[in-house]
């Protein structure tokens, strides 16, 4: 039958009603951008991190960039992130005059460790990104414990939990994309930072009105970057079903283990004390390329999303050549995303691990994974 690779439709299904209504109520207000829909939105998504403050703002990178230059960092200064991750991870450090210094990752997580932000720490370290990759929770508490303020990208990790509390309330600041693919999807592009701090949720609203708190007098060189009513209104319907599609994404994920896929691959771990809303389900084989090709055949929807990580991408060369990254280049050799969505079904998880193990059983090259992995410690 074959198994899509995420479903954003259904989820949306039974909310149509609700969303139109949403945006005809924006339509009917002539309120368009920095109106009531985005203090409610901001207010209810601040209250859902459980963060003192939300600042809507245009998508995800910007919230980056923005964020950074909130919490002080500018010209001059190191940030440390990871370079296994979304390119605009590391691409959102370079215009705030910093400079941006690759980490690696544990391949088995996919996220930064203590260890590893320690080893790329400078004397010019100004903050550290720490990603939510996939839905996993970063250990923010750990990383801080360095005396670093840590920036939370948690573009990948709305709905996700950690013993400490929410992605976007365990660092100095948290950001977010709405991009429409993920857990928390607008209708367009959207952003949010997050923070419990005054101060830079203040300079963060200024920085998104270009450096204006008036529009008379500007302050700083900012940016025009906002979450515009009508995305806002159309979040505000589908944030009380967030928490009900992070189940469902778990529950997808129990499927896969049920059904017997950690026999095949190696799967995603949580890191200690996590409960991710997995975003994206990444399984790790020693030789995911051909696995790619087996799963494609017998249309399972799967993708290699960071084979080449961003230190080694031609526009990072400045800040990237000679970085050794092994985790990274492991991650982004080994890695492969296979179906997940709050909607994926038993039969469905069923059937991506029946093609596995055709792919593994009967596909001479793809080798069997066994455990424990190679990489493990
Ligand atoms: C980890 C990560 N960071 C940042 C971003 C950037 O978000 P946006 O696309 O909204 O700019 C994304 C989105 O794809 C992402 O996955």
């Amino acid at each position: 039958m074959g198994v899509p690779l995420f479903d954003t439709a259904t989820p949306l299904a039974g909310l149509h009603d609700r969303l139109r209504a949403a945006i005809e109520r924006v339509l009917d207000s002539g309120r368009y951008i920095l109106g009531p829909e985005v203090s409610a939105f901001e207010r209810e998504f601040a209250a859902y991190c459980g963060a003192g403050h939300a600042v809507g703002v245009a998508n995800g990178t910007d919230a980056i960039t923005i964020a950074l230059r909130a919490m002080g960092v500018g010209s001059g200064d190191d940030v440390v992130a990871p370079s296994f991750t979304f390119y605009a991870s590391a691409e959102a450090i370079p215009p705030t005059g910093a400079r941006p210094v690759f980490c690696d990752v544990d391949p088995h997580t996919y996220c930064v460790t203590a260890e590893t932000v320690r080893a790329a720490l400078t004397p010019r370290t100004k903050a550290v990104i720490a990603v939510h990759l996939f839905g996993n929770v970063a250990p923010v508490a750990e990383i801080e414990a360095l005396g670093v303020p840590v920036l939370e990208d948690a573009a990948q990790a709305a709905g996700s939990r950690a013993a400490g509390g929410r992605p976007g309330a365990l660092g100095a600041a948290g950001t977010f994309s709405f991009f429409p693919s993920k857990n928390l999807g607008c209708f367009g592009d959207g952003g949010m930072i997050t923070t419990s701090d005054e101060a830079i949720a203040e300079r963060a609203r200024t920085l998104r009105f270009h450096g204006s708190h008036d529009k008379v007098s500007y302050e700083q060189v900012g940016y025009n970057s906002r979450l515009d009513e009508l995305q806002a209104a159309i979040l505000r319907v589908q944030l009380p079903h967030l928490d009900g599609w992070a189940d469902g994404r778990r529950e997808a994920a129990r499927h896969y283990e049920q059904a017997g896929l950690g026999e095949l691959v190696q799967l995603p771990r949580a890191l200690d004390g996590a409960s991710p809303a997995w975003h994206l389900y990444v399984v790790g084989h020693p030789q995911a390329e051909r696995l790619e090709v087996a799963l494609a055949d017998a249309d399972i929807g799967c993708k290699p999303y960071y084979r080449t990580p961003v230190h080694r991408q031609p526009a990072m060369r400045k800040w990237g050549a000679g970085v050794e990254l092994p985790g990274t280049d492991e991650a982004a050799r080994t890695h492969l995303a296979i179906p997940m969505s709050p909607v994926l079904t038993r039969e469905q998880a069923e059937e991506v691990v029946a093609a596995a193990r055709r792919a593994v059983e009967k596909t001479p090259e793809v080798t069997r994974h066994k455990p424990p992995y190679p990489y493990s410690q």
